[in-house]
């Protein structure tokens, strides 16, 4: 299975990532991830980046498109991977276009997630994530057992720096110019697939499966 998950900020895509790599058994490679894992480990990729993030810009294509790049050559993409995140301009879109060709690869899916504005905005606010395993959460939509720990590792919940309600309207308007273009180019090749993400997040899984099948 080689997919591309597609959507606006706080749509669902990191968390319908989680069981879809479970299921299909491939990686999911998550640009936003990689990007505040370099920033806290400080490298040198985390220094260029950081800015872009924090403030809800788009980090330039030239940083993105060659990491992708790296990442699809290791061993665990071979039979497959979750794009989370990624492509997000036409631009990225037709480098891994090119790129796919050469490799004698094509997308199976492009996973469209559909959610309105106000929705976006109680569930970006309201999203906390494990400080010690990443694993997310959403203080009334998916809620710890325990307020402010991790059900999975005990570890201590926080808020992500881009989560304030002012980075999050400027994420969607970036979103609305830069990236929701994409859906009419994937529409073009074929692999586009539009889901209600509105609905319970355990619904959308069942019917983002029953869509990409076994
Ligand atoms: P990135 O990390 O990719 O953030 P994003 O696209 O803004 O998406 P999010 O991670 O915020 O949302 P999500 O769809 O994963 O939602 P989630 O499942 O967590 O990118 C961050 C930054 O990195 C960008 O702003 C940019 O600067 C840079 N960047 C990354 N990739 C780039 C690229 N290719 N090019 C250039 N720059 C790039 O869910 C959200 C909340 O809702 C959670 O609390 C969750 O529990 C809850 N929830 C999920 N599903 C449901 C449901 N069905 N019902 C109720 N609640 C739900
Ligand atoms: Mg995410």
């Amino acid at each position: 299975m080689r997919a591309v998950l597609l959507g606006p900020p706080g749509a669902g895509k990191g968390t319908q990532a989680v069981k879809l790599v479970e299921k299909y058994r491939i990686p999911q490679i998550s640009t936003g991830d990689i990007f505040r894992k370099n920033i806290k480990e400080e490298t040198e990729l985390g220094k260029k980046v950081q800015e872009y993030t924090t403030s809800g810009r788009l980090v330039p294509d030239e940083l993105v498109v060659d990491l992708v790049k790296d990442r699809l050559q290791q061993e665990d993409c071979k039979n497959g991977y979750l794009l989370d995140g990624f492509p997000r301009t036409i631009s990225q879109a037709e480098q891994l276009d090119e790129y796919l060709k050469e490799r004698g690869e094509q997308l199976d899916a492009v996973i469209n997630f559909e959610v309105g504005h106000d929705t976006l905005m109680e569930r970006l606010t309201g999203r906390r994530i494990c400080k010690v395993c990443g694993a997310g959460y959403h203080v009334k939509n998916i809620p710890p057992r325990v307020e402010g720990v991790c059900d999975k590792c005990g570890g201590e919940l926080e808020q992500r720096k881009d989560d304030t309600a002012e980075t999050a309207e400027k994420r969607i308007a970036v979103y609305e110019e830069s990236t929701a273009p994409l859906i009419d180019y994937y529409a073009k090749n074929g692999a586009l697939k539009n889901f209600n993400a509105e609905k319970d997040h355990s619904i959308v899984f069942e019917e983002i499966i029953a869509a990409l099948g076994e």
